[in-house]
């Protein structure tokens, strides 16, 4: 229903949702009196309290006695969370489809509601500062800026990148950096240095489809390890796995994994690291979602932690800054030749003007400020997209708590194909993420075919609203055909 057809009722019960949303009251926090509130928005005295009593039936409100109407402390979510997966303990080539660019092209495209890819909205990303910086780079120095930097990459990017590091208490140096094309380029660069065609390499399960892509290219093989929505990867299991000497590298997300949003806790990771020192298994790391924390401190990576010698990271600012950028990296001291080797032969080296004007973001306090407000867009897009979710979806259906970014992991009553919805959403303008495209095999072993991945990148309006409550029927109208 448009915001012309509700009762004026209904309009003030929305102004004040959104004031909540947005962060202006805050749980517990007292909100303007009826008195007050019919004062400031000429409205009768009966058309406020029906405001207030709706919002109180919904939840969103309580009302205390002699003492006015306060934002109630709801738990922001009541549905179940996933289930954790098994998994058969068997390695196996990735066969996925061609979802993964069909999803890509319709990322593009403005008239798709955007729930598909993990790519937040161009409004939120740094481009004002970031276009004044590059501007600025090509005036200065422009003809230096025109060719190779030295291989690892701009020195002054290097600094920059070595200094976030501080933010978990460690001290890396700018030597042991090389900036790559995203962290895609990062992983595979990494993945060529440790790995030979036909090593079997473990992920979690279920596991961001481009890595999938990635270990398809490179002709190796998957392993996934049970992986809970909240605990993270099961040690038992991957004990398991590394004791019978079939894998080669681990592929991990550092923190707030795609698509479950789930962080290890230190004492997981250690556990994990002492695991890979003992049957001597080298690790990569993928920390891009690390900065979207939604708690008070940075997650650690695994690099921050002792005995991390074997494991590489890798990293981007495509969720943070500008995925357009290209700009990665990859840390390491053990493996530094031969990433070189790779890198060089991968690419040579990254574009100079990009990084030499990501440089000049990052030595400001900007990127700091940036990270603070889309922090506060993601949770908020998070909270509501849950609460839609709630309200439209069927029945069963379950929802991750993501711990940062702007994704979440559904899993819907068991009657729903996945697979068909993307097709059926597809012809109504909505794109999302099918479960399926997070398994390796899903032809042999379709255990997330009643999946589906939403991004929450794009501050919440109209069509988000509308795009979920179409979804929802869609999944209640295929759960009783
Ligand atoms: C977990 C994860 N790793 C890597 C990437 C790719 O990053 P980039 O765009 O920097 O290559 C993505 C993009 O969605 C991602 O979600």
């Amino acid at each position: 229903m448009s915001e012309t057809t509700l009762y004026n009722y209904e309009k003030l019960a929305n102004f004040i949702t959104n004031l909540i949303d947005d962060g202006v009251y805050v749980k517990g926090a007292r909100i303007p009196s009826l008195r007050q509130i019919c004062k400031q928005h000429k409205l009768s005295l009966s058309t406020a309290m029906q405001a207030y009593h709706l919002l109180e039936d919904k939840g969103i409100l309580e009302s205390r006695v002699k003492s006015g109407f306060y934002v109630a402390n709801r738990p922001s979510n009541t549905l179940a969370t996933p289930t954790t997966k098994s998994t058969n303990n068997q390695a196996t080539l990735v066969n996925n489809s061609d979802i993964f660019l069909e999803m890509l092209e319709h990322s593009s495209n403005l008239d798709f509601a955007p729930l598909g890819c993990a790519i937040p909205s161009a409004d939120i990303m740094a481009a004002g500062k970031l276009n004044k910086a590059i501007a600025r780079a090509a005036r200065v120095n422009g003809a230096q800026h025109n060719i190779y930097t030295v291989p690892k990459g701009d020195l002054g990017l290097r600094k920059q990148i070595a200094r976030q590091s501080l933010k978990w208490g460690q001290n890396i140096s700018p030597e042991d950096i090389v900036i790559t094309c995203g962290c895609t380029e990062a992983l595979s660069v990494a993945l060529k240095t440790i790995t030979k065609i036909g090593d079997t390499i473990a992920v979690e399960c279920p596991t961001y489809f481009g890595q999938l892509q990635l270990l398809k290219a490179l002709g190796l093989k998957v392993l996934e390890i049970p992986t809970d929505a909240h605990n993270g990867i099961d040690t038992a299991a991957l004990e398991t796995a590394l004791n019978s000497k079939k894998i080669s590298a681990c592929l991990f997300s550092s923190s707030i994994n795609n698509p479950l949003g789930m962080t290890m806790s230190d004492a997981k990771k250690l556990q994990i690291l002492a695991l890979l020192n003992q049957y001597d298994v080298p690790l990569i790391e993928d920390d891009i979602m690390g900065d979207l924390y939604f708690g008070e401190t940075r997650p650690k990576p695994f690099i921050a932690f002792e005995n991390s010698d074997n494991v590489i990271y890798c990293s981007s600012f495509s969720k943070t800054i500008a995925p357009g950028y290209r700009i990665g990296w990859i840390v390491t001291k053990q493996h530094m030749p031969q990433i070189m080797d790779n890198k060089l032969a991968t690419s040579l080296s990254s574009p100079t003007l990009t990084q030499v004007a990501m440089a000049d973001y990052l030595s400001s306090s900007g990127y700091e400020n940036q990270l603070r407000r889309i922090r506060r867009i993601f949770a908020n897009n998070v909270d509501r997209m849950t609460r839609a979710i709630e309200q439209y979806f069927p029945a069963g259906t379950r929802v991750s708590r993501p711990s940062g970014g702007f994704l979440l992991w559904l899993e819907l009553p068991y009657q729903i194909d996945g697979k068909a919805l993307f097709k059926q959403a597809l012809d109504k303008g909505i794109c999302f993420a099918p479960g399926t495209v997070f398994s390796p095999n899903p032809e042999v072993d379709n255990r997330f075919a009643n999946c589906m991945r939403l991004s929450c990148g794009h501050e919440w309006n109209e069509q988000i609203d509308k795009a979920i409550q179409t979804l929802g029927k869609m999944a209640a109208d295929a759960k009783n055909p």
